[in-house]
């Protein structure tokens, strides 16, 4: 299909999402999957639709945003997390501050939220949780969940969390308040700051090399000293090095002070 350049550049002033930041093969062939669906022929026509209904444009982001998430996702590294890195932390300083990067549905950060209650009171915890995607954030402030989405979850969780009706799973008001779910578009916008842990999963496999850098030297300036980036299971980094980060555990990085010239 001809006129993804311009397709681009204009899905960009309309929802600031730079597709240039994304791996062009893999994104560009699923618009067009969906465009065909849609009954669509061209890029363009595509756009003027897009454009005009805004159900449409709810349901293109929503496609190429990819929410596909659950709770406890690779339960072995929430062990190492929990049995290696959080004690790590708790070495270093005694509140910590929190951030699930593309937390998606929620279940990310909810996880994160009931790890933590093993070390802390509830009012201690806070998690920030952000999303470029505001159909996905808002589904996690509503926090209704397939029994699916649950399997990795230890059951004391799921018995102590949830209330089960109609075969879905809602989520406890006590795990929800620790959670503050904001819009952030990692490739634009300015992160927060003294973060002692960020977890960053599934979603650096969609980015450029390009803009993947770009976000490892941001993930650097945002954590606190000693501070650790939680990554996905097929997204561990190339030469950590290269942006002062020092491999602690399979998937854990930590940040290293940088020497003073
Ligand atoms: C596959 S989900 C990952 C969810 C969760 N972290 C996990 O590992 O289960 C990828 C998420 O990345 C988000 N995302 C994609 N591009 C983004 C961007 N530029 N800024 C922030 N989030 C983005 C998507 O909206 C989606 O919710």
């Amino acid at each position: 299909m001809q006129g993804y350049k311009a397709f681009k550049e204009k899905v960009y002033k309309l929802t600031g999402i730079d597709l240039n930041s994304y791996k062009e093969r893999q994104m560009k062939r699923r618009i067009e999957s969906l465009i065909s669906r849609n009954k669509f022929t061209s890029f363009n026509s595509y756009f003027n639709a897009i454009k005009r209904d805004s159900k449409l444009r709810d349901e293109f982001i929503n496609y190429l945003t990819i929410n596909v998430s659950e709770f406890y996702r690779n339960p072995e590294q929430w062990k190492v997390l929990e049995h290696n890195i959080i004690p790590y932390l708790l070495e270093l300083r005694s509140n910590l501050k929190i951030w699930s990067v593309a937390c998606s549905t929620g279940e990310e950060p909810y996880s994160l939220v009931m790890l933590l209650s093993k070390f802390f009171p509830f009012d201690q915890i806070l998690v920030l949780a952000t999303d470029i995607d505001r159909g996905a954030l808002e589904k996690a402030s509503i926090g209704v969940y397939s029994e699916k989405s649950l399997d990795n979850l230890p059951k004391e969780f799921v018995q102590s969390f949830f209330v089960k009706s109609d075969g879905k799973y809602k989520i406890s008001e006590k795990i929800k308040k620790r959670v503050n779910f904001r819009h952030l578009n990692l490739l634009e916008d300015r992160y927060p700051n003294q973060c002692d842990l960020i977890i960053c999963r599934n979603v650096m496999i969609y980015f450029t090399e390009e803009a993947k850098d770009n976000i490892y030297r941001k993930f650097y300036n945002s954590l606190s000293n000693g501070g650790v980036l939680f990554v996905g299971s097929t997204e561990q980094i190339i030469l950590p090095n290269r942006y002062s980060l020092v491999p602690l555990e399979t998937f854990f990085y930590k940040k290293q002070a940088r020497m003073k010239k």
